[in-house]
C-alpha cells in the first residue's frame, strides 16, 4: 500500500535497459484464439525476432498481405487524425511524421520508431508476444517503455482483430507518445502502479483503459475528440459516441461506477477529459481513497466492482 502521490512519482523506477531485457510472457496464447496454422507460424517467427537478451529490435520484412492490412487501416486513420483527433494527438502525429514520413504502402518499423523516441523524449518501444499482464504493461510505462506487438492482423481481420496487433498499437498508442504531455501522463500512471496491491493495480488499469483506450478530450467548442487508442484506430468505436443509447461522462465521475461493464464489442459508456491535467486530479483522488481505506478500514467510494470482462475487452481491437 502506498499513500501520497509525491512519494510514488519520485520513486525511482526499474532501469529502462533492464526492463527492455526482461522476459515477458504472454497472458494468452495465440492458439487459444486462432486455428490458422500459417498465421500462427508467421506470428511465432515475428515474435522470435526480438533479441530480449540485449534489448535489440530487428527490422521485420513484412509480407504483401500484411502491407495490405496496414494500407487499409492507415487510410482510415488519416481521416480520423484530420477530423476527429484531439489537438495533442494531432501534434503527436505531425511530430512523428516529420521524422518518419508515414507511407500507406510501407509499414513503419518499430526499430526505427524506438530510435526516434529515444532521441525525442527518452522513451523506447519493446515488442512483446501479444497480450501481457496489466502489471507488465504499467511497469513498462513507469520505465518509459511501451510494450507493443509486431504482429500484423490478417486481411480478413481488418475490420476487427481479436488479438492485439501492431497497427492498433502503433496508431492508437505509440504515436501519442510523441506528444510530451501525453507521454508524461503515461509515465505518471506507470509510476503509480509500482508496489501497489492487486486491487489498486486494477483501479489504475481501469483509469488507463477509460482514458487512453476509450477516452475522449472535449475541445473548446465542446466537441469530443479522440484520445484513446481504440477510438483513434476504430472508426466504428469513434462514431459510436453519436449513438443515442451511449453516454459520455467526465472521467472524475467514474468514481460513481458501481455496475459491471457490458460485454458488447462497442462501449455503452465513454469518458472524457477537458485537459490532460484532469488525469492528475483523478490519480490524486485515487490515492486519497487508498489512504482513506487504510485509515478507516472501510470500503471507500473508490472501491468499485471491476468487471474482468472489461479487462478482456482491453485485449480486443475494433477497427
Ligand atoms: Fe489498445
Amino acid at each position: 500500500m502506498i499513500s501520497g502521490i509525491q512519494k510514488i512519482i519520485s520513486r525511482p523506477s526499474m532501469n529502462q535497459q533492464r526492463f527492455l531485457m526482461k522476459e515477458i510472457k504472454s497472458a494468452k496464447n495465440l492458439d487459444q484464439i486462432f486455428n490458422d496454422k500459417q498465421y500462427l507460424e508467421r506470428c511465432e517467427f515475428i515474435m522470435s525476432q526480438y533479441d530480449h537478451k540485449n534489448g535489440k529490435l530487428k527490422v521485420i520484412d513484412y509480407s504483401i498481405c500484411e502491407q495490405q492490412s496496414w494500407k487499409s487501416v492507415f487510410q482510415s486513420y488519416r481521416q480520423i487524425i484530420q477530423n476527429h483527433a484531439c489537438e495533442e494527438i494531432q501534434n503527436a502525429f505531425y511530430t512523428l511524421n516529420q521524422k518518419l514520413s508515414f507511407q500507406e504502402d510501407q509499414i513503419p518499423q518499430l526499430a526505427k520508431i524506438s530510435e526516434i523516441f529515444n532521441e525525442l523524449n527518452g522513451w523506447k518501444i519493446r515488442p512483446v508476444p501479444g497480450l501481457i499482464s496489466d502489471q507488465d504493461y504499467l511497469e513498462a510505462l513507469s520505465n518509459k517503455v511501451y510494450c507493443s506487438t509486431q504482429i500484423i492482423r490478417r486481411p480478413q481481420d481488418v475490420e476487427f482483430s481479436p488479438y492485439p496487433d501492431y497497427i492498433h498499437d502503433l496508431l492508437g498508442h505509440i504515436i501519442p507518445i510523441a506528444n510530451r504531455d501525453i507521454s508524461n501522463k503515461l509515465n505518471k500512471i506507470g509510476c503509480l502502479s509500482v508496489n501497489v496491491d492487486n486491487e489498486q493495480l486494477e483501479q489504475i488499469a481501469f483509469i488507463y483503459w477509460k482514458v487512453f483506450e476509450m477516452g475522449f478530450m472535449k475541445d473548446k467548442k465542446g466537441q469530443y475528440k479522440a484520445l484513446g487508442g481504440a477510438v483513434l484506430s476504430s472508426h466504428r468505436e469513434l462514431m459510436n459516441i453519436y449513438n443515442q443509447e451511449v453516454s459520455i461522462k467526465h472521467i472524475r465521475d467514474f468514481q460513481m461506477v458501481k455496475k459491471n461493464v457490458q460485454d458488447e464489442s462497442l462501449q455503452k459508456e465513454y469518458y472524457y477529459i477537458d485537459s490532460l491535467d484532469d488525469i492528475d486530479e483523478v490519480l490524486e483522488n485515487l490515492q486519497q481513497s487508498w489512504s482513506s481505506n487504510k485509515n478507516n478500514s472501510a470500503i471507500a467510494d473508490f472501491h468499485f466492482q471491476f468487471d474482468h470482462s472489461d479487462q478482456n475487452k482491453m485485449q480486443k481491437l475494433t477497427l
